[in-house]
């Protein structure tokens, strides 16, 4: 019997956050003014790889099937790979989310530990876009390679993208021409307001319904039935077969159906991406816990859990105690 939230929602899922850290300053993530002084978390204060596995042991008696792992650049995490070694054994799907800056060179090795699937952020296949994007000016060489590294080790892949409007949203088609060709599903990803840094406007929100508007030019487009998976919803190519995800969280919130928790890399458990507050299991592991409290403490906030934050976006007055995306983990 799932575990339900006061809003019916059963818990399935569980996104991990494994550093706060990252090596790019994408513009509507972690603006680099913002994050120029930033403290970042101590490495002493990261929960270590037994309690991550620990706790997600606890979370997956409690009806959790699918571990995402993310940051920060979960890929900074020193020693992950031996962390989806020691997760992979887990009855659970595991994956991560990651801007494969550093993938090159590390797929094979994620691979062999038991990782299969990959989540990859690229807003822009053209070098100046991209580098605008990402606030640094990074190419996209390193990502590019990282992404035939891990086609060729055999990664079930998704691409990422934010489309943010008066930035990058010429890239819309290039990059569905370039992922297309590799059948690699992209996805679309409303600019959303998360944490209190990235000067959110709506007017900024290039939409799904503007994406599929633009790729309807280039492809024959036709919804997939049934949803490919809680966040997105599918279309594919009549004549090409590709596939185009859309992550319509502003202008289609998907709160219904969210089955989701996340864990900070310092082990505080949040019940929504835009939560203010999280409950310390890191504290509650570290201090010897025994395991039917913490699961008990996890039972006692799924079940409490109303949130619906982008059903009631135009209702919350906007406040600066929102957690960051790079700390709670995208
Ligand atoms: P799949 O299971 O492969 O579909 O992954 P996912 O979409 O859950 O995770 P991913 O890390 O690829 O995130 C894609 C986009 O969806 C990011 O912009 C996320 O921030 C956003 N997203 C993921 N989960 C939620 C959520 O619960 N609420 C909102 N509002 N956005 C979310
Ligand atoms: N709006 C939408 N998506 C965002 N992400 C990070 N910040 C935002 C934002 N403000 C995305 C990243 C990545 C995923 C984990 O979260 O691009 O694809
Ligand atoms: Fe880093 Fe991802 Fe945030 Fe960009 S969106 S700054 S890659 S955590
Ligand atoms: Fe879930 Fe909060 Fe996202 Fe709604 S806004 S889908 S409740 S994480």
């Amino acid at each position: 019997m799932p575990l339900l939230d006061a809003l019916g929602r059963p818990l399935e899922a569980l996104r991990i956050s494994v550093t706060d850290r990252c090596n790019l300053r994408c513009t509507y993530c972690m603006p680099r003014s913002a994050f120029a002084n930033h403290a970042f978390l101590a490495p002493s204060r990261l929960l270590t790889f037994d309690e991550i596995e620990h706790l997600a042991r606890i979370f997956i008696s409690l009806g959790v099937r699918k571990i995402r792992l993310t940051g920060g650049e979960p890929l900074l995490r020193p020693g992950i790979v031996d962390l989806i070694r020691q997760l992979a054994p887990l009855p659970v799907e595991l994956a991560l989310s990651t801007n494969a800056l550093l993938l090159r060179g590390q797929a094979a090795a994620l691979r062999e530990a038991g990782l299969q699937r990959l989540n990859i952020s690229l807003d822009a296949i053209e070098n100046e876009v991209f580098g605008v994007m990402n606030g640094l000016g990074v190419s996209t060489e390193n990502v590019l390679a990282g992404i035939d590294e891990a086609l060729a080790r055999g990664f079930s892949l998704k691409l990422n993208m934010v489309v943010q409007r008066g930035v990058n949203e010429a890239q819309v088609l290039p990059m569905a021409r370039h992922f297309a060709a590799r059948k690699i599903p992209l996805r679309f990803i409303e600019f959303m307001d998360v944490g209190n840094n990235n000067r959110w406007d709506r007017a900024q929100v290039f939409s799904g319904a503007d994406a599929l508007e633009v790729l309807r030019g280039d492809f024959d487009l036709v919804p997939v039935a049934g949803p490919a998976s809680e966040t997105e919803r599918r279309f594919r190519c009549t004549r090409t077969g590709a596939q185009f995800g859309f992550v319509n969280s502003v202008t289609a919130p998907f709160c219904r159906d969210c089955n989701r928790l996340r864990l900070s890399a310092d082990g505080k458990l949040f019940t929504c991406l835009f939560a203010r507050t999280g409950h310390d299991l890191g504290g509650l592991v570290r201090t010897g816990t025994v395991e039917e409290k913490i699961a008990a403490v996890i039972r006692a906030v799924w079940t409490g859990r109303e949130d619906r934050y982008s059903e009631l976006r135009a209702t919350v007055p906007a406040t600066e105690s929102k957690v960051e995306m790079s700390y709670i983990g995208g």
